[in-house]
């Protein structure tokens, strides 16, 4: 028996060694592009650094979680969810609750209900709220701040603090901040602030833009595309009387630029933009200068030290015109707040 195993064994030691030494080499080959720098692979592409601020970005709690919550709260911070993708179903013009809104959904503007990295997300709402703000002159609390969203973004009025909606709205936010640390804004929160441009943006070169990029979906009057059930919007409008007042964050062309550039045209996202810097600034000077509904802004900004670099209405604390705040350049205007800024908050 013993003689028999000796030549097969040592057939299979052979064999072993060179399955090894070539596993050994494969796995060379396929690492050694790793260690590009010792000058044995010749690497023409330099390793970047990823950009920070958009990496590792806060997502929100996972559905499963739900089950954890009591049942009425459960179902409170669903039908939250559901006000927030398809408000107009509930609250617009034609809204089964109330008719208090203008046809637009919460998630037109915050997308995937309010979860989209860098799509104007809630993710820093209940970890900072109630807080300061300038706009009001006072501490504003979630009611106060999703009013002021039906009030200006949906171009609406103002829902009732102890209505089931309200209530609903909030519960749901609450839900998306579970795991945010009180004071933290999350990392993605909110609209990504672009770098300003070295020139005045240019509403010219912005409806070149637009025509391209933009009016199949939202149309060359502005006004978007209404569903066949009459309710809702499939594409929004961007401009005339549907749209949001000019008292509305979009409105302020930082927000404009900086939520189109990683949300716009739709498909685009924080991972993949398709608009350059310059031509989202120069979309938000187009869109801001087409006509839309107005709003009595007479009690905002009751320290008008306080309007930002581009609040476009006028008096200012510094000396730029209402048409510098509008279209830049903002260089000068930023520079100007940070030299005079007093110690408020
Ligand atoms: C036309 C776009 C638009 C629509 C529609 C809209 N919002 Fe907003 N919302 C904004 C913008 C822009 C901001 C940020 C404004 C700023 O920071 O100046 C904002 C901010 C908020 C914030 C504060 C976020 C934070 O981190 O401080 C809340 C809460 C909010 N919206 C709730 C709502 C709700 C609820 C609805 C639906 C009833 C709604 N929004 C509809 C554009 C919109
Ligand atoms: C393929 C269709 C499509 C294209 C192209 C497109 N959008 Fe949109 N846009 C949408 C849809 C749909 C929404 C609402 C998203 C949602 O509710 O989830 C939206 C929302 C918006 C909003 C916020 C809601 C509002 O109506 O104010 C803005 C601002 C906007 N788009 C600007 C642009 C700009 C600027 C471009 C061109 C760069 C563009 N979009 C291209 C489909 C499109």
């Amino acid at each position: 028996m013993n003689h028999q195993t000796q030549p097969h064994s040592l057939l299979q030691m052979f064999l072993y060694t060179l399955l090894i030494a070539l596993i050994a080499l494969l796995g060379y080959l396929s690492f050694s592009h790793i260690r590009s720098t010792d000058g044995m692979v010749d690497s023409t592409q330099a390793y970047v650094e990823p950009d920070s601020n958009f990496t590792h970005l806060w997502t929100a709690p996972s559905d499963w979680r739900l089950m954890y919550l009591k049942s009425e709260e459960k179902a409170l911070v669903e039908y939250g969810r559901e006000l927030i993708a398809h408000t107009s179903e509930y609250l617009g013009p034609k809204g089964s609750v109330k008719a208090i809104s203008n046809g637009m959904n919460c998630q037109n503007c915050h997308l995937n209900a309010g979860t989209q990295p860098w799509g104007n997300n809630y993710f820093a709402v209940q970890s900072t709220y109630p807080k300061f703000r300038a706009r009001s002159g006072a501490i504003e609390d979630q009611v106060k701040r999703v009013n002021d969203c039906f009030e200006r973004s949906l171009n609406g009025q103002a829902l009732a603090a102890e209505s089931k909606e309200m209530r609903a709205i909030l519960a749901y936010i609450k839900w998306l901040g579970s795991d945010v640390a009180k004071g933290v804004a999350p990392k993605g929160s909110g609209i990504f602030k672009l770098k300003g441009l070295k020139r005045a943006i240019d509403p010219i070169k912005g409806a070149e833009v637009y025509a391209a990029k933009c009016q199949s979906c939202h149309q060359a009057d502005g006004g978007g595309v209404m569903a066949d059930n009459g309710k809702s919007y499939t594409y929004p409008p961007l401009w005339g009387p549907h749209s949001y007042n000019h008292g509305a964050g979009l409105y302020r062309m930082s927000n404009f630029a900086g939520y189109v550039k990683y949300n716009m045209p739709l498909g685009a996202n924080y991972e993949k933009p398709q608009l350059t810097d310059e031509e989202a600034w120069d979309l938000a000077a187009y869109v801001n200068t087409m006509p839309r509904p107005a709003k009595d802004l007479s009690q905002d900004w009751p320290d008008i030290a306080g309007k930002p670099f581009d609040h476009p209405f006028g008096p200012y604390a510094d000396p730029f015109t209402e048409d510098q705040h509008k279209y830049g350049p903002y260089k000068p205007i930023k520079e100007w707040i940070a030299k005079h800024k007093k110690s408020k908050k």
